[in-house]
């Protein structure tokens, strides 16, 4: 292999390709190899990184330095700079949202620092269409070590010591799950990877299947000889476009490599799989309702047990994972299940994918230890919250899962704490919210979702969803009734109890984390007509504070219906009767003035009279 200098990883996830990655690779190649240095430097493009909202992102090695938000206009300063001056560039690294001085080195930066990387291990540092990289990090080792040095009762012994649990939702016991597949009588048996990932805001499994495919393929051909499985299917939407793409290549290469097919590795077992493309419903993720759609029937779940390692795709014994579980597997195998078992709690070992979002300064995906402390997420890894506001809640778990308030910022993340305080691991998603967030106004957003996402197929999901939406949008309005929260509980625990699957026997979560433990803000809707955080329309108005304008126009340039009236260095008024209540004035007036204010409980001034206006100057 050939040696260079330098390597200049791109980061070409789907987050920094939106955001111009590939014209930032070509930039660079382009002015490498006009400095003639083509043969020193190599430009790699690998998966994401993790820290996607500050895509582009290039990191040069050995150095480790982190560039980030690259434009192609930086990428000659860049090349001439550092990879000829050798003096890296202060101004296009990382600097935290609280510091003026930038973080050149990714290692030292807070938001990779208390990381823990076992499913993410390549991120960022391997080429996923290059099996021959992953190959150099030690892929396939594990495999090989099971197809030829273990039996298939060790293989589900050595995951079932491990520990690990299911990272798709329900966290069962993985190699349970194996150990019953295995013990079924009928073949052929199947294998599938669940890559659905239907959450809004998640993007965990996307991007483990964009950065480091092979690791999910070395998985599956593991528990493919653990239960004696010749055929495997990897389920994905269709949205993701580029996760199929280097999974399709991936597929392609370990087949041309032995390590899938027939035969693998001379060792007379034959495993392959296929790519299947979803259609994108949150429901077709529920594993029943998934096999139903590889068996090209409309994706709704069924009643269980039969449990998919009894009866699943067409009738036969089949294995379902989630694409994290299944990239977890390699690493168990080859560093043994007591190095797994080692990390975590006792009852939640290993790591845990995130995807952190909302209200934070540190957008990205995260890898931490189980029990880690939630506030080591939002305030070490995350950077806290931006502008200067409070944190108010964590909401974890996706759409079925609960709101975590600040007084439990000391939790820690275990599958057994989260479902205690109300919430649940699911799949892995966490949106912050800070004090601005009316979490009537959550609860509903997350009601409409799974009502909307209902298959329709039992009566409690389809109709108690609707009647719990109802309620939530007339309490947001401010048409809330006394015993609007009662009958909203129980409501919750019938959809709760009454419903076939997941979906239904989860959607109530977010209403009954956020009446726990945010039941001022129901009651203050219902009682007082106000929202707290002033968010929901009906309850809120603006007003401009005439001893504070200045009459810069700002505000009524901004304002998208003209409700506002006023002169240039006169007092501006706004027009209750016109005002649709957007916010754009409120954002457009300068901070430092703070002239427009967001009212609830009480209407905004009327308007003051054209001959009543004072002069600002
Ligand atoms: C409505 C609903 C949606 C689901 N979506 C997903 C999904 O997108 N990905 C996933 O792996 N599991 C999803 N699950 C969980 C699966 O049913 C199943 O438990 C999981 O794929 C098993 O893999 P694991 O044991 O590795 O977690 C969903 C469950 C429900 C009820
Ligand atoms: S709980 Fe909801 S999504 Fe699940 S089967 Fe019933 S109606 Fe369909
Ligand atoms: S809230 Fe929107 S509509 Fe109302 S006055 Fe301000 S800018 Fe105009
Ligand atoms: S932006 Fe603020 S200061 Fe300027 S006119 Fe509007 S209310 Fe007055
Ligand atoms: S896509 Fe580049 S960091 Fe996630």
């Amino acid at each position: 292999m050939k040696h260079h200098r330098a390597h200049l990883l791109v980061c070409a996830g789907t987050g920094c390709v939106s955001c111009g990655a590939f014209d930032v690779k070509t930039a660079l190649k382009k002015e490498i190899e006009r400095r003639g240095l083509a043969d020193e430097i190599l430009v790699v493009a690998t998966g994401c990184n993790g820290f996607c909202e500050k895509g582009p992102i290039v990191l040069v090695r050995p150095d480790d330095i982190f560039y980030q938000r690259l434009s192609v206009d930086d990428i000659p300063l860049l090349v001439e700079e550092h990879l000829i001056k050798g003096r890296p560039v202060a101004r296009l690294m990382y600097t935290p949202p609280a510091d003026t001085k930038p973080v050149p080195k990714m290692a030292d930066i807070e938001f990779f620092r208390h990381q823990r990387l076992i499913v993410l291990r390549n991120r960022g540092r391997i080429d996923p269409e290059k099996i021959e990289e992953y190959i150099a990090y030690d892929g396939y080792q594990a495999m090989a070590k099971a197809l030829t040095e273990m039996t298939p009762e060790e293989i589900i012994a050595e995951i079932s010591a491990s520990g690990l649990r299911g990272r798709g939702g329900a966290g069962f016991p993985t190699g349970k799950k194996w150990d019953l597949c295995r013990k079924e009588k009928a073949s052929p048996k199947y294998l599938i990877c669940n890559g659905d990932e239907g959450d809004p805001g998640a993007f965990m499994d996307r991007s483990v299947l964009e950065a480091d495919p092979h690791a999910v393929l070395e998985g599956m051909v593991i528990a493919a000889r653990a239960i004696s499985a010749a055929r495997g299917f990897i389920y994905i939407r269709n949205e993701y476009p580029l996760a199929i793409q280097r999974l399709d290549i991936a597929i392609r290469s370990a087949r041309e490599f032995g390590l899938l097919g027939e035969n693998i590795l001379g060792s007379g077992f034959d495993f392959d799989v296929e790519i299947v493309r979803g259609a994108g419903a949150f429901v077709s993720g529920e594993e029943t309702a998934l096999i139903a759609s590889i068996e090209g029937q409309r994706a709704a779940p069924r009643q269980r047990p039969p449990y998919p390692a009894q009866s699943g795709l067409w009738g036969q014994p089949t294995t379902i994972n989630n694409v994290e579980t299944w990239a977890n597997v390699p690493s168990i195998i080859r560093r043994g299940a007591a190095w797994f078992a080692g990390l975590g709690t006792e009852t939640s070992k290993g790591t845990k994918v995130f995807s952190l979002v909302g209200k934070i300064n540190n957008t990205g995906l995260v890898e931490v230890p189980m029990g880690i402390r939630l506030d080591e997420i939002v305030n070490n890894i995350g950077g806290g919250i931006p502008n200067g506001r409070k944190f108010k809640a964590v909401q974890i778990g996706g759409p079925s899962g609960g709101c975590i308030p600040t007084e439990l910022l000391d939790l820690p993340v275990d599958y057994e704490s989260l479902t205690r305080a109300g919430a649940m691991m699911g799949s892995g998603g966490m949106i912050v919210m800070d004090e601005d967030t009316c979490m009537v106004d959550i609860a509903l957003y997350f009601l409409r979702f799974t009502q909307e996402e209902s298959c329709g197929k039992c009566a409690p999901c389809r109709i108690g969803t609707r009647r719990m939406a109802e309620i939530l949008a007339g309490i947001a309005a401010g048409e809330g009734r006394p015993g609007d929260i009662e009958k909203l509980e129980e409501l919750a625990w019938t959809v709760k109890r009454g419903s076939l699957c997941g979906l239904g026997q989860t959607a109530p979560n977010p209403v009954l984390s956020t009446l726990r433990y945010f039941r001022d803000e129901y009651r203050a809707h219902i009682e007082d007509k106000t929202c707290p955080a002033r968010v929901c329309k009906n309850l809120i108005s603006f007003a401009i504070d005439p001893e504070k304008c200045v009459g810069c126009l700002l505000c009524l340039k901004a304002c998208p219906v003209n409700a506002i009236a006023g002169e240039r260095k006169k007092v501006h008024v706004i027009d209750q009767a016109l005002c649709i209540k957007c916010g754009a004035c409120f954002t457009a007036c300068p901070v430092k003035i703070g002239a427009v204010s967001k009212l609830t409980g009480e209407k905004g001034r009327a308007l003051v009279p054209e001959a009543t206006r004072a002069t600002t100057s």
